[in-house]
């Protein structure tokens, strides 16, 4: 973690989100595993959930007893609904909830596969679907105000050459976010979402071997690109996501809802 991301940590305490219980999706490692760090740092009881169950409980190990791991694949229905009611049983019941899992593949349209824009689309737009919905289900049987903060991406702002069924996938997730911020918002349940730029990950470090060979350049032109489209001039920490994350959990965002706030050190702006 770099000391930026631990400055911006420290400026929140760790009574932000004191008392809160969690789940998080895709936790086992990257962004998702920073979001669950971070939420349990301020103060939240965390369910760590991924598709891979040895990732989960790493993750868990590493904020400690009082975390949850649970193996989720977020695109199966019966497997969200039976994570959400272990994770209440559990916990007593959820305050917030991260829908965090993802996917990319990459490659150009031509030679695009039916399998690349099924998984796209499954994980990264059908997965926020199922994991909102069990989330709002929950707030609404226990009267809970809520709040969900959904992972989408700079590519959900802006078409991204090479990965265009993955920004159809997330610019799916950015109206999702929106219509269901203006659904549930009576209730007081707030729904936000997260757009992340060239954040250092094992999605990224895949994303660049593809990236190089289909452009046929070097891997490290890739990233030196990356960070030449980023004013902040650095390649984005999971850490630097985490943090918005638990703002936008807790109530110093009370008057956000529907936001898909850009996370990308100035890459895109609008
Ligand atoms: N890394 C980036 O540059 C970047 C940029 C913008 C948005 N994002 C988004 O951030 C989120 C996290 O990405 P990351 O970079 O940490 O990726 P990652 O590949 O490093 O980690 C993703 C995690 O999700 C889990 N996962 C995959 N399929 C799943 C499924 N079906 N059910 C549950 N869990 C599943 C994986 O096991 C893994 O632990 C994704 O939604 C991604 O699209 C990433």
């Amino acid at each position: 973690m770099s000391a930026l991301s631990f400055a911006a940590s420290d400026s929140m305490s760790q009574e932000t989100l004191r008392g809160r219980r969690a789940l998080v999706t895709g936790a086992g490692t990257g962004i998702g595993r920073a979001i669950a760090l971070a939420l349990a740092r301020h103060g939240a009881q965390v369910c760590v959930t991924d598709l891979d169950a040895g990732r989960a409980k790493t993750a868990a190990d590493a904020i400690g007893a009082a975390a949850l791991p649970l193996a989720l694949d977020v695109t199966s229905a019966d497997a969200t609904a039976e994570a959400f009611a272990a994770a209440h049983a559990r916990l007593g019941g959820l305050d917030l909830v991260c829908a965090n899992a993802g996917v990319s593949t990459m490659r150009r349209v031509i030679d695009l596969t039916e399998a690349d824009w099924d998984t796209n689309m499954d994980v990264n737009a059908k997965g926020v679907f199922l994991t909102d919905r069990e989330a709002v289900r929950s707030f609404l049987r226990d009267g809970v105000k809520g709040t969900i903060v959904n992972t989408a991406s700079l590519a959900g702002k802006v078409g991204a050459p090479l990965l265009a069924h993955y920004s159809a996938s997330k610019f799916a997730v950015v109206g999702f976010t929106q219509a269901l911020a203006r659904e549930v918002a009576a209730a007081g349940i707030r729904v936000n979402a997260v757009c992340p730029g060239f954040v250092r990950t094992g999605m990224q470090e895949r994303e660049v071997v593809w990236e190089a060979e289909l452009r046929a350049i070097s891997p490290e032109q890739v990233v030196r690109e990356y960070v030449q489209q980023t004013p902040l001039g650095r390649l984005e920490e999971p850490e630097d996501v985490a943090d918005v994350v638990v703002f936008l959990s807790s109530d110093a965002a009370r008057f956000m809802t529907g936001q898909a706030v850009n996370v990308t050190g100035g890459v895109y702006m609008t």
